[in-house]
């Protein structure tokens, strides 16, 4: 195979963070080449270099032999470099269409677009990709993952030669990501070469050919998938043995912690009722869409429920409001982290203790040394990668801006806390911390809810598993008798309601 490009010794710098330090990375034609490194390695901005979103402050960059320097992501377009970024960029209030088309559409003599001519050529692009999407549908119509999906679609229309791909499925289901992966391979094998940045190494280790490790902005190496092994790959990304994956499991659970009735949500007819007790993790499972999120969030008051009752301790209580739940006792780290869970223009350190302003509240004014050592105290726990915490949250990393996330609902020291999608997006050594942490509040009778679409997170770190298909509990499975398996056929809805409310054994 051909080498397509080649970077060099990159050098980049930020205020307080070197980015990337001689960092170099190969590709070769018809290749799916992963990208590999902890929440903060220097993955996408590498990308974003060779993709023109920023310049390099040192090295270089050859295409097919020639050096290029792209000063914009458009003149890395016209030399045949489309990135499909991290966090989504699309335009809610356009088509999709529009959103494939977006400074291409085509336009007759006057200057008009044309937009049969238009929706003619973005159906032909999603047929491609197998999708039933509307080209003319509004885009914030489409669920998150179908958004994604068209992100992709357009990268893919501009003919690319390199194709970069930043962690393309963290808000895909099974069945979308295997269709994206067919179609990877197929553009590889017309000669693509594909750059994809991903934590899941399951999926690296299906689909890729080689993989580069990035660690501290530095090449750690680059190995052929063939002739290497998850661990070795782990290794090189954090440059120590990670020990176990899973903490271990509470055998014995305490009294009921929270209790829900008969819970009805808004525009649905059966109700649900499940207990969480003292001292479990409870795992909730289920497809994308299945209601697991929607529950979660009228438990917490976010969205209006229709009926039902809950209760904390065995009694009574009122939720109507997220203030509401934080009084009783309560946290949720939702799973958008954009549109529901961080102020991005403030210091980590006010995200920190965001939901907590009464702690740290005295009189009226913020109590800046306090607010300072409890940010301090959990950027250092959660090892949050961040030169200091003043530091504005939309200049971390991915999967930083998630670890904040999480500390800002640790620092509410809640009862029960209600987390959603946990570790997306976080690297494999953070992941590890989140689940040993997330223990370690069980262990101090802290009740833990959580939804999860990684199989083996559910079943590595859950006491008990409910598992949820459109909008109704129909299954509870015991930690000891799960597998991948029964959760499937349970979440597929091959299996009827066997759960009975409230019954654990
Ligand atoms: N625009 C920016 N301003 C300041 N610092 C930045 C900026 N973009 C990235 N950084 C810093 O550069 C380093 C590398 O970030 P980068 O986003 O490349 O990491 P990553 O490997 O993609 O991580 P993740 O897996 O979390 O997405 C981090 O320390 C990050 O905080
Ligand atoms: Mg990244």
């Amino acid at each position: 195979m051909s080498l397509l490009l080649e970077a060099s010794q990159i050098t980049k710098r930020f205020p307080g963070t070197l980015a990337l330090d001689r960092a170099h990375i190969e590709l070769r034609a018809g290749e799916i080449h992963a990208v590999l490194g902890e929440n903060g390695a220097g993955k996408s901005t590498l990308m974003k270099i060779i993709s023109g979103v920023y310049t390099a402050d040192e090295g270089q960059i050859l295409l097919e032999g020639r050096p290029v320097a792209p000063a914009n992501p458009h003149e890395a377009l016209e030399l045949g470099i489309a990135i499909v970024h991290q966090e989504l960029s699309v335009v809610p209030a356009l088509s999709v269409a529009e959103n494939i088309f977006g400074g291409r559409l085509p336009t007759n003599a006057l200057g008009m677009v044309r937009y049969n001519r238009l929706y003619e050529n973005a159906r032909s692009v999603l047929q491609d990709l197998q999708l039933d999407i509307d080209p003319r549908a509004p885009m914030e119509t489409l669920s998150v993952a179908n958004q994604q999906v068209v992100e992709i679609a357009k990268a893919l229309s501009f003919q690319c030669k390199i194709l970069i791909l930043d962690e393309p499925t963290s808000a895909l289901t099974a069945r979308e990501a295997d269709i994206l992966f067919g179609l990877l391979r197929r553009l590889a094998s017309e000669g693509t070469g594909i750059f994809y940045i991903s934590h899941k190494l399951s999926e690296i280790f299906t689909l890729a050919d080689r993989v580069t490790v990035l660690r501290d902005g530095r090449t750690i190496g680059t190995r052929a998938i063939a002739k290497t092994t998850p661990d070795e790959v782990i290794r090189m990304m954090v440059g120590r043995e990670l020990g176990d994956f899973y903490p271990a499991k509470n055998p014995d659970q305490g009294a009921p912690l929270l209790e829900v009735r008969d819970l009805r949500l808004n525009g649905q007819t059966e109700a649900n009722s499940f207990s969480l007790y003292d001292g479990e993790i409870l795992g909730i499972a289920g497809l994308i869409g299945s209601g697991r999120s929607e529950l979660a969030r009228a438990i917490f008051g976010a969205d209006r429920k229709a009926s039902g009752e809950i209760l904390i301790d065995g009694k009574r209580v009122e939720i109507n409001s997220p203030a509401d739940a934080i009084r009783h006792g309560l946290g949720y780290l939702p799973e958008d982290r954009k549109a529901a869970g961080l102020f991005l223009d403030m210091a980590v350190r006010r995200n920190i203790v965001a939901a907590d302003l009464k702690e740290i509240t005295r009189h009226g004014f913020i109590s800046n040394s306090k607010e300072r050592s409890i940010a301090e105290q959990f950027v250092s726990r959660l090892n949050i990668n961040t030169p200091s915490i003043d530091q504005e949250v939309r200049r971390l990393s991915g999967g930083n801006q998630q670890k904040a996330l999480v500390a800002k609902w640790l620092a509410i020291r809640p009862r029960i806390l209600i987390v959603d999608e946990p570790t997306r997006g976080i690297d494999v050594g953070a992941k590890r911390e989140i689940h040993f942490l997330l223990r370690e509040l069980a262990a101090n009778h802290v009740g833990i809810i959580m939804i999860s679409s990684e199989l083996p997170e559910i079943l590595g770190l859950s006491d008990r598993i409910l598992v949820m298909h459109e909008g109704m509990i129909v299954g509870e499975i015991d930690a000891a008798d799960a597998t991948e398996e029964l959760i499937m056929t349970y979440a597929s809805g091959q299996q009827g309601k066997v759960y009975a409310s409230n019954n654990r054994s």
